[in-house]
């Protein structure tokens, strides 16, 4: 069997720092690795209308910004396709017929989907769009025939998801689909990084997130301005280290070389937690090491991303050309889909 793998983000904004460590460091390594067949990384614009329809302007200018961000930490186009899912209309049919392998109530059960419906306040005018994106999310998968995944944790429901229809497909019209499996980051603190102001997720509309493309200065700020644990009140206090985002963030992101270079006082992390734990250790110190550390980690990403935005339509070409190949990988599982259903009428 082939290792292939598929994954993809909603061009709703810019990429941010949980994005990095939640999915795209993995995917750069994974693509890295030469243990893969195929990758296949989507921009899924067609699945961000689900919410967004009404908002076709935002969707579209965020296609060039995930682009630039997913060149800026290294996913190349020489080794994996990148493309825009709407541009692969073969998606589409798919999902109409995976449509009959799943029944309204189990869609309405998906965690993840069921959180969204409730923070976006859409009560009963749902869109069906947005209710049946899990269903649309495995033909993305199933038309590469991805065996591997690597998303953030709350994409998990929809692996579930994509398991469960093509077992049910498989099982009426033949071995046709490969089942996928999810591959989440092995940091336990990459799985869910908070937002700067402790909340339980970055995510734009609470404005606290650190960006992939944000400037030296504003990365500064937002690390110097992050909520950290408020019984630490004086430096002598004891401080609580596990859900204080200051070390949540150096634990995805910190290595040893960076005390090393930054903080020779300690030897690595477990050390500097220690000491904020048993009292002595102020905020600010250990803000300053986690701006030393952001700073030299975003840098490059920053560089490279600003070098790829000098040429905005070569990135639309590279889109183009990753699309093309894309519909016509996608083209080839359709018709073996068609011809296990028995609606191949018309081929020799
Ligand atoms: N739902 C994913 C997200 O919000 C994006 C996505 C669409 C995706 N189709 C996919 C991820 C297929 C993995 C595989 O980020």
């Amino acid at each position: 069997m082939k290792n292939i793998i598929l994954t993809g983000d909603r061009p709703t904004g810019k990429l941010h720092i949980g994005h990095y460590v939640g999915s795209l460091k993995r995917r750069v390594e994974l693509q890295n690795s030469d243990k893969f067949d195929e990758i296949y990384v989507m921009i899924a614009d067609a699945q961000a209308l689900t919410d967004n329809f009404d908002n076709p302007d935002k969707v579209r200018a965020n296609i060039t910004e995930v682009a630039l961000d997913y060149l800026a930490c290294g996913i190349d186009p020489k080794k994996s396709t990148i493309f825009v899912q709407s541009h692969v209309a073969e998606l589409t049919e798919l999902t109409f017929y995976y449509m009959n392998l799943v029944t309204l109530a189990r869609l309405e059960r998906n965690p993840t989907v069921k959180t969204e419906i409730r923070q976006k306040g859409f009560g009963a005018s749902l869109p069906m769009g947005f209710l049946t994106y899990p269903v649309s999310q495995t033909a993305d998968i199933t038309a590469f025939k991805a065996n591997v995944v690597p998303v953030g944790e709350d994409q998990l429901p929809m692996l579930e998801q994509a398991r469960e229809i093509v077992r049910s497909f498989n099982g009426l019209y033949g071995e046709t689909l490969v089942e996928p499996k999810a591959v989440l980051p092995e940091n336990k603190s990459c799985l869910r990084l908070p937002g700067t102001d402790g909340m339980a997720k970055m995510s734009k509309s609470l404005g606290n997130c650190i960006y992939l493309s944000d400037s030296a200065d504003e990365i500064k700020r937002k690390v110097m301005g992050m909520y950290t644990d408020p019984n630490h009140v004086k430096v002598t206090d004891p401080g609580n280290t596990s859900e204080n985002p200051t070390f949540i963030y150096l634990d995805a992101f910190s290595t040893d070389e960076h005390f090393a270079k930054y903080l020779p006082e300690y030897a690595n992390l477990s050390e500097m937690k220690a000491h904020y734990e048993r009292g002595g250790l102020g905020d600010m110190k250990v803000k300053k090491l986690l701006n030393n550390v952001m700073q030299e980690t975003l840098e490059p990403i920053r560089i490279r991303r600003e070098e790829f935005a000098k040429d905005i339509p070569a990135v639309w070409e590279m889109l183009k050309q990753g699309s093309e190949y894309a519909k016509s990988v996608a083209a080839q599982t359709l018709s073996e889909v068609k011809r296990a259903m028995k609606i191949n009428y018309f081929e020799k």
